[in-house]
């Protein structure tokens, strides 16, 4: 992935189809021009198939199951997402983590057959406040990305999103560029130990976590991300796209 990624993150919003759609084509025509950067729309499941096959955005999905087909009440496969158009799926949200209990083990095999059903996975880690940042990126790329090959990691976005940055968390104050931009480099350095330097360097590494308009800019200036995953402010079509353009600037 070469270009720059913006990312939707809509979680579990907004409540009717007719919202749904009049935010996704607000964002998708406001982001026509900006071709040079991926513009990735997350909604949540029962809106998917409204959007299949869509234009300036690429359609992506919040998660998935880790088998691809059978008895599993409830679940949703990547082929599904797939069929219905999704080139992307967020893999190990903090939220996943938090509300449905998932592991390190869990992302893994998620990841897995992601890369299966032919999906780029959205991979999010980040430490909680008052965890050692070095301890849980290390135990996190170890586990999440445990026999993944070579080739198979340049197919994956890694987001950087600190949980206590997270608009709606507790703390929910933004990461500071600095602090991003040596998050990035310990990533880097994590992922050379595992597939060694040239791999590192090319990895695709995203920032989330209360990433607004006032911020935008600098997480890919200062910190040199390669993109962001935009929660509560890609509610808004207008500081969406407003995002998105910003980002675009600075090519
Ligand atoms: P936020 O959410 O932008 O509202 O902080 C980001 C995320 O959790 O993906």
């Amino acid at each position: 992935m070469d270009k720059n990624i913006v990312i939707a993150n809509w979680k579990m919003n907004p409540l009717t189809a007719k919202d749904a759609k009049a935010l996704f084509y607000a964002v998708s025509d406001g982001a026509r021009k900006f071709k040079n950067i991926e513009t990735i729309i997350c909604p949540p499941f029962p809106f998917v198939s409204l959007f299949s096959g869509t234009r300036s955005v690429k359609l992506g999905a919040q998660d998935l199951f880790w088998e691809i087909q059978g008895a599993y009440t409830g679940e949703i496969s990547g082929k599904m997402l797939k069929d219905l158009g999704c080139r992307y799926v967020i893999i190990g949200h903090s939220e996943r983590r938090q509300y449905a209990g998932e592991s390190d083990e869990l992302i893994n095999a998620k990841l897995k057959t992601a890369l299966k059903c032919k999906l780029t996975p959205i991979l999010c880690t980040g430490e909680r406040a008052g965890e050692e940042i070095n301890e849980v990126l290390t135990r996190q790329l170890n586990e999440c990305l445990k026999e993944i090959t070579k080739s198979q990691l340049s197919e994956i976005i890694i987001v950087y999103e600190p949980v206590w940055a997270i608009s709606t968390s507790a703390d929910g104050k933004a990461c500071l560029p600095d602090n991003a931009l040596s998050a990035k480099l310990l990533i880097k350095k994590i992922l050379a130990g595992l597939y060694g330097r040239f791999l590192a360097e090319k990895a695709a590494i995203i920032y989330g976590g209360s990433v607004d308009l006032s911020n935008a800019a600098s997480y890919i200036k200062e910190s040199q991300m390669q993109g962001l995953l935009v929660g509560g402010a890609s509610l808004e079509a207008e500081e969406f796209v407003k995002i998105v353009e910003a980002v675009n600037s600075l090519l």
